[in-house]
């Protein structure tokens, strides 16, 4: 940790948690095992952020295409989730942790929506990491649900067409007013966004790690990962020259 350049941390790295089942296959299990096995990674990478200083950590837990799972496999994620939230939201209260969920959250069982809103009553006025759930969450269903809530405001003249632009729409996504993605992560082995944080990670800097399935990611690979991220150069566009002068 001590290697880290705690004035160059991803405000918000964003994760995308992969390799459960293959993990689960490997040692003759069920899926399901995999994703119970994932808790412990979600823990040590909350744990890590918190120590580090990182501002924003947002978890891919549950895509809008993973509803598409056979049954089982979802009912295990919910039933994972009610649990994990009732076991884990009084130790992340106790260290500041605000939790907040970005997604569809009316899609989910009554019994995990309830657990998740009073996870997310009982830590809002905390001031550290914020961690964000993406349940029965899509990079393009979020963008549509912006779309949607402006165009509304356009029908009944609370807003110009003309006043449209990039940062009023940011204002109308989910992860408003969380900062756009820095870093994000994907464990187990593919290369792809999967419709995660499409508008918020444009310029996010993208880290796959091939040789990692989820359950066995730990604090050390989150602390390489970042240096990693260290010793990337961001332009946004510019010319390293230009990056250079203005830092
Ligand atoms: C992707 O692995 C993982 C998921 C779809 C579920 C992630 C859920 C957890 C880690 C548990 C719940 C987490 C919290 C925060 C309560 P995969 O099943 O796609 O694996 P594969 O690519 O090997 O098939």
């Amino acid at each position: 940790m001590e290697d880290i350049d705690l004035n160059n941390l991803p405000k918000h790295i964003a994760v995308i948690m992969d390799g459960n089942g293959r993990w689960a296959k490997s040692k003759g299990a069920m899926r399901i095992f995999g994703h119970h096995h994932g808790i412990a990674a979600v823990r040590e990478t909350v744990e890590a952020c918190a120590e580090m200083g990182v501002g924003f950590l947002t978890l891919y837990t549950f895509s809008t295409e993973n509803w598409g799972r056979p049954k089982a496999e979802v009912d295990g994620i919910m039933s994972l989730l009610v649990k994990t939230i009732g076991d884990e939201v009084p130790t992340l209260h106790k260290n500041n942790v605000r939790l907040k969920c970005i997604g569809d959250l009316n899609m989910l069982p009554n019994k995990a929506k309830n657990e998740m809103l009073e996870g997310i009553e009982k830590t809002k006025n905390n001031t550290g990491l914020v961690l964000s759930l993406a349940l029965s969450y899509s990079g393009k269903w979020d963008i549509v649900q912006a779309i949607k809530q402006i165009a509304a405001k356009v029908k009944s003249d609370e807003l110009k067409i003309e006043d449209i632009n990039e940062q009023m729409f940011n204002g109308f996504l989910s992860t408003f007013p969380d900062p756009d993605v820095d870093f994000l992560i994907r464990t187990g082995g593919d290369h792809r966004i999967s419709n995660y944080l499409l508008w918020q990670s444009a310029y996010a800097e993208l880290l796959f790690l091939d040789d990692v399935f989820w359950p066995d990611f730990r604090k050390k690979h989150l602390i390489e990962a970042v240096k990693t991220y260290q010793q990337r150069e961001r332009r946004f566009g510019k010319t390293g020259e230009q990056i250079k002068t203005i830092k």
